[in-house]
């Protein structure tokens, strides 16, 4: 083993070693991965970096608070777990030991339907959680995981509509990736039947043809908000809004899908100014540092959510991992609040950042 994957991490970048340190490596790469040249993946973290903080002192700001809600929802931290199909990969725990963090830390859950647990188990060990879908071809099985969803006690449901076709993900063609033998995903067997269960490009055949009639269609067939999940043009976020998105989440699919579109936190401004309040914002994409969730909250996301590194926390310890993961961002958090003087995290001003392109002439 890789000597340093032994020491603690220190921040969550570190642990995306620790995990590749125990997971074989063309699984780590299905993780970490991205579509062809990794332009999209980089830029979600690039984008970050093109932002510099302005701090305000002398403010006697001595223990913030990082709480807020996300569609009423109260959380205790903004940041919030981005749906990741299949946790088992990572570890045997899977989403029931990743729900138990999440609540623990305080936030919020989100499911992708290509979980490897039960939505009613995952249920049982969650705090708040949303249910994260694609739209099926077969729209009564769309519909049957909804009301699985409303009766176990989701939330939200987010409707992922970045995926019409996967993404190419050449990491992926050149290992061969296939998943381990037994693999499967419960939530989705009564549309392909035990045998297939673990063949996740046979199951990843979700309906191209979706337009925003489409979600005009759930928003009406479900009394809970709908999230739209991988949205980077402004024009968009105004139709999800108009077609009843109750929250936009701001995405280029950590980099999986469409190579070379805008990174996620570039997308954001424009984002927010078209949908003017009329749906809440939040942003997934390169999340990693306290400071990150700040620049987001000061560009206008109500939120963020991560993704990779609660899978990298969960290979790396289990549940621990995933809660260390949270307690990192949380003491990140706090400690950049006090330094930028500001106490609240509902109350993040688009004066604390800055081009640093500006900054620096
Ligand atoms: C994902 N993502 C994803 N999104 C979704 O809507 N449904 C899903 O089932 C999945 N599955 C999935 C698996 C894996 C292994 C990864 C890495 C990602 C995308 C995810 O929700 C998020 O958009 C990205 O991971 C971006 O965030 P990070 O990873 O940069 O924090």
């Amino acid at each position: 083993m890789d000597e340093r994957a032994a020491v603690m991490p220190v921040n969550v970048l570190e642990y995306e070693a620790a995990a590749r340190a125990v997971v074989p490596q063309g699984l780590f790469e299905f993780i970490a991965g991205g579509a062809e040249d990794e332009v999209s993946l980089r830029e979600n973290r690039a984008a970050f970096g093109r932002w510099r903080l302005v701090p305000r002192v002398m403010r006697g700001v001595v223990e913030p608070s990082t709480a807020t809600t996300v569609l009423g929802q109260p959380v205790r931290l903004p940041v919030l777990v981005s749906p990741m199909g299949l946790h088992r990969l990572a570890h045997p725990e899977a989403e029931c030991a990743t729900a138990a963090a999440a609540k623990e830390a305080g936030t919020i859950f989100c499911l992708s339907c290509a979980a490897s647990c039960a939505i009613e188990e995952v249920a049982a060990r969650a705090g708040a959680w949303w249910f994260q879908i694609y739209l099926m071809d077969d729209r009564g099985l769309t519909l049957e995981l909804v009301r699985r969803a409303e009766a176990a006690g989701a939330a939200a449901i987010s409707l992922t509509v970045d995926v019409p076709v996967r993404g190419r993900r050449e990491a992926d063609e050149r290992n061969r990736f296939a998943l381990p033998p037994g693999t499967t995903m419960p939530n989705l067997l009564s549309r392909v039947g035990e045998a297939d269960a673990g063949n996740y490009f046979a199951l990843a055949k979700w309906d191209a043809a979706i337009t925003w009639a489409d979600l005009a269609w759930l928003t009406a067939s479900t009394q809970l908000p709908v999230v739209v999940k991988g949205v980077l043009a402004p024009e968009d976020a105004r139709m999800a809004v108009e077609h009843g998105a109750m929250a936009i989440q701001v995405s280029n699919h950590g980099g999986r899908q469409l190579d070379s579109a805008v990174g996620a936190l570039d997308a954001l401004p424009a984002v927010v100014e078209a949908v003017g309040g009329d749906a809440e914002v939040v942003l997934d994409g390169g999340v990693r540092r306290g400071t990150d969730v700040l620049k987001a909250l000061a560009l206008g996301a109500r939120a963020v959510l991560i993704g990779r590194p609660v899978l990298y926390g969960l290979a790396a310890a289990g549940e621990e991992g995933v809660a260390r993961v949270f307690d990192l961002l949380r003491q990140e958090l706090v400690t950049d609040m006090i330094l930028c003087g500001l106490a609240d995290v509902r109350e993040v001003p688009r004066s604390l950042v800055v081009p640093a392109s500006d900054h620096f002439g």
